[in-house]
């Protein structure tokens, strides 16, 4: 059975494109998508790519995720800093999860710079805006091809 990559992004990424792009930069979540399909495409792995403004749907799609999934992607936006109903989902996954910011949530106000589900992840890529990503598609395809899931 192919194996899917599940990314979810959390509050107002459906607005990247015209959101503060000095700190988001210019590209549309779609385009992020876009990129993301390809790269998977190219070594037969499944994508489901979504975003929501709403924290109990993420919630429900990390459950789901724990389930479907061969890896977890992450961006939790605002929520990433104040949702315990978040962390709870995200400790009920077995695979890999990363979580993505574009930014670098460090250098920023300090309200950001704690992550409450960051403790229930593998990995943090910040910084790198829609790359980062693309970057964390490419480390859990060597994970999953590799057959460590
Ligand atoms: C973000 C950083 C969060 O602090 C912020 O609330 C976001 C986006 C990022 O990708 O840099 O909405 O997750």
């Amino acid at each position: 059975m192919q194996k899917i990559i599940w990314v979810i992004n959390g509050p107002n990424l459906n607005k990247l494109g015209e959101r503060q792009p000095e700190l988001y930069g210019t590209q549309p979540l779609a385009t992020i998508e876009q990129n993301c399909r390809h790269l998977c495409a190219e070594h037969n792995i499944g994508l489901e790519f979504h975003q929501t403004n709403h924290e109990g749907l993420l919630v429900d799609w990390v459950q789901t995720a724990s389930e479907k999934a061969a890896a977890l992607i992450i961006n939790a936006a605002a929520y990433t800093h104040t949702s315990i109903a978040l962390h709870d989902a995200l400790k009920l996954v077995k695979v890999p999860i990363i979580e993505v910011h574009l930014s670098n949530i460090y250098q920023r106000e300090t309200f950001r710079k704690e992550s409450l589900i960051s403790p229930c992840v593998n990995a943090v890529i910040a910084g790198f805006g829609g790359k980062g990503y693309t970057m964390a598609i490419r480390s859990l395809i060597e994970q999953i091809v590799n057959d460590k899931v």
